[in-house]
């Protein structure tokens, strides 16, 4: 397996990825898939402020994604990020994840991020287990916070620092 920076040009195979997640599971809460168009239009952004990285198998296949975004828009939220992750249906719990979140983590803290948080539906075993095995901690379970599917979702969140510790915090590098 090889991590890679994305390009508008893998915005087919993410959303290819991302769909049936999105048809099919409460995991993530949007409700229509994105077109590639529009994924693109996400890589671009996150690949501007944050990362957006590709995970490919020996044949140079896409197999996974992870991605960091802002964690809220008001300026003094500036050093956190949200961090997602997605590999290809029926690839689990081969060290994808780990791969790509290590790498992510890297990435974010190089540009001097100093925060991630991530929020996972509840149940999903994998998801807690991989943010635990990466060092996040729990913040909280916000419930019922959510409705798919014919019922309401709780969302649990977890977070974990990146990067230096001197403060105050240095400027974010930009692409
Ligand atoms: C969540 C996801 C990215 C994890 O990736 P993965 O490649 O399966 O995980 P890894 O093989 O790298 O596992 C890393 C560690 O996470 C934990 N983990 C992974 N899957 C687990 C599971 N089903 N139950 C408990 N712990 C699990 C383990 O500690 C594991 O280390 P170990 O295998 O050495 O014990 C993957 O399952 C996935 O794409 N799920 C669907 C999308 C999703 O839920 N994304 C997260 C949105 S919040």
């Amino acid at each position: 397996m090889k991590v890679r920076d994305a390009t508008e040009l893998d915005a087919v195979a993410c959303a290819a990825i991302y769909a049936p997640y999105v048809t099919d599971t409460a995991i993530t809460f949007e409700t229509e898939p994105p077109a590639a168009e529009e994924m693109a239009v996400r890589i671009t952004a996150a690949t501007s402020t944050h990362a957006w990285l590709i995970l490919e198998d020996d044949d140079g296949t896409v197999i996974g994604y992870a991605y960091g975004g802002p964690f809220k828009a008001r300026e003094a939220y500036r050093w956190s990020c949200e961090v997602s992750v997605y590999l290809e249906r029926g690839r689990r719990r081969t060290g994808g994840g780990r791969t790509l979140y290590t790498a992510l983590l890297e990435r974010l803290a190089q540009r001097g991020y100093r925060t991630v948080a991530a929020g996972m539906t509840l149940p999903n075993d994998a998801s807690v287990g991989l943010h635990r095995a990466m060092g996040f901690t729990t913040v909280g379970t916000y419930e019922r916070i959510g409705w798919k599917h014919g019922a309401w979702r709780d969302v649990a969140w977890a977070q974990r620092a990146i990067g230096s510790t001197d403060d105050p915090p240095g400027d974010i590098v930009l692409a």
